[in-house]
């Protein structure tokens, strides 16, 4: 059954109230989720996207009790990720000429993930139209990695909707469509995690691209994104709040990080909260053990925060594989513009703080030089330091700041890729053989981004 969205727009995808994970097992699903497509029939019947394989059959048979497929003029593949592409090889199989619109990088996924079928695929670019009758057009607009270098948006003038694909979407089923219908605090936390989660690592290109779409001075009325609810009340509210989160974001929120091992760290954890608490009231702390939390729930907490404290016991010279994993995950996000402390129990060597410094650091944290290093069980002594961590934590340790952003004081300038990787010449890219203060306009000409593989040249400097 499609449901009507406006006029002659319907929502037909599948809601999945039963969806755990995603991404494989990565993502943790809490409240559900949907494949949003949508059927345009003006005097084009377009087809907006389609749903994961799964769910092909009972997309397939729905779409044919609304519409005989011949008559499906085009078919826009604003992503190709299997979620929203899954269902495109079975539904090609019944109209294999159906004219694709898509981006050239879509056309790769595409043919990447099922293989050369010979499918009439339509290249697009930002600004392209497509006349679809009855004085409406499509207009299509590339939203490179946001959040794959394919995805795109669709607008479709006269009614106003903004096809905007994962951009603004929610992992959230919900039957009645709307934001307005939803429960508010669960629709928002999962736009948030879905952004701190999937779109935080491309906050630069989205400051970018709302500009852009700012620009186009397009009226919109909804936007009808590719998961979850869909935006009609007040639509540029969800655009602002991108504009907000992809701009170093924080509330007035701590949080505390730890895997414990005889829970010597455990209470180090505690503590800090307490002391939290004391120095900063009105702040709020959220204590999470690694071993027990999701690291996407772990993440949307870090990303609303000002400052995360990771504590570890010291455990075969480094830190608990939790921790380390977790740390791993947080340094692919590139959440930016936040203080980092560390802490942790030891027995013999001790190097857990310091592989926690190094992989904050590495993590682009502003890690404050005070901890909390304890010999076995945290004592008197110890405790006695978590003041000035929680101190530094609030307010920061300029001292330290100068020190780390040494390629400021050096005066070599970071440059950024569109990714939003952004090369330090302190760090220099030493996977690649790049040594540390190697300057921007020094490195090879055919060297690139070590996360998207976009040529130098495509880089600006980071003002
Ligand atoms: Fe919802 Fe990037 O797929």
């Amino acid at each position: 059954m499609k449901k009507n969205v406006k006029n002659n727009v319907s929502w037909i995808g599948y809601i999945d109230w039963d969806l755990q994970k995603f991404h494989g097992d990565d993502f943790t699903i809490h409240s559900g989720s949907s494949q949003n497509a949508y059927l345009i029939e003006e005097g084009k019947n377009v087809l907006v996207d389609t749903v994961w394989a799964p769910h092909q059959e009972e997309f397939i048979e729905n779409l044919k009790s609304e519409i005989d497929l011949d008559k499906i003029d085009m078919i826009v593949i604003n992503h190709g990720e299997k979620d929203h592409s899954g269902s495109l090889p079975a539904l090609m199989k019944l109209i294999p000429d159906t004219p694709i619109y898509c981006t050239a990088n879509a056309v790769k996924s595409l043919e990447g993930q099922y293989g050369k079928n010979g499918w009439n695929f339509h290249v697009v670019h930002t600004g392209d139209t497509v006349d679809i009758g009855n004085g409406k057009k499509l207009v299509f607009i590339e939203m490179t990695f946001l959040h794959w270098p394919d995805s795109m948006a669709v607008y479709l003038t006269g009614d106003n909707i903004l096809f905007s694909m994962d951009a603004f979407g929610q992992h959230y089923a919900i039957e009645e469509m709307y934001n307005d219908k939803a429960d508010q605090e669960r629709l928002w936390d999962e736009a948030m995690r879905y952004y701190a989660n999937i779109v935080a690592p491309f906050s630069p290109m989205v400051k970018k691209k709302v500009a852009e779409i700012s620009a186009m001075n397009l009226p919109i009325d909804i936007i009808a994104p590719s998961h979850g609810a869909i935006w009609r009340d007040n639509p540029m509210q969800i655009v602002k709040a991108y504009a907000d989160w992809a701009d170093n974001y924080q509330e007035d929120r701590i949080t505390i990080v730890y895997a414990t091992e005889w829970h010597g760290t455990e209470k180090i954890a505690h503590a800090i909260a307490d002391e939290i608490q004391k120095q900063s009231p009105d702040t709020i702390v959220k204590v999470f053990n690694a071993d027990h939390v999701e690291k996407d729930d772990i993440v949307n907490s870090v990303f609303k925060s000002k400052a995360i404290a990771v504590g570890s016991p010291t455990i075969l010279n480094g830190v608990v594989s939790s921790v380390a994993g977790f740390l791993y995950y947080l340094k692919s996000l590139r959440i930016k513009g936040k203080r980092a402390a560390v802490f942790g129990c030891y027995g013999w060597s001790g190097e857990g703080n310091k592989k926690l410094r190094e992989m904050l650091s590495d993590a682009g944290y502003d890690v404050v030089p005070a901890e909390v290093k304890s010999y076995w069980n945290p004592e008197k002594d110890d405790f006695a330091k978590v003041p000035e961590l929680v101190s530094q934590l609030l307010n920061g340790a300029p001292e330290e700041k100068e020190t780390e952003d040494s390629s400021a004081s050096s005066g070599l300038a970071k440059w950024q890729c569109p990714c939003g990787y952004i090369y330090d010449p302190a760090k220099g890219d030493p996977e690649h053989g790049i040594k540390s203060g190697t300057p921007f306009e020094e490195l090879p000409d055919d060297w690139k981004c070590p996360v998207c593989g976009i040529p130098k040249s495509r880089f600006v400097q980071v003002k």
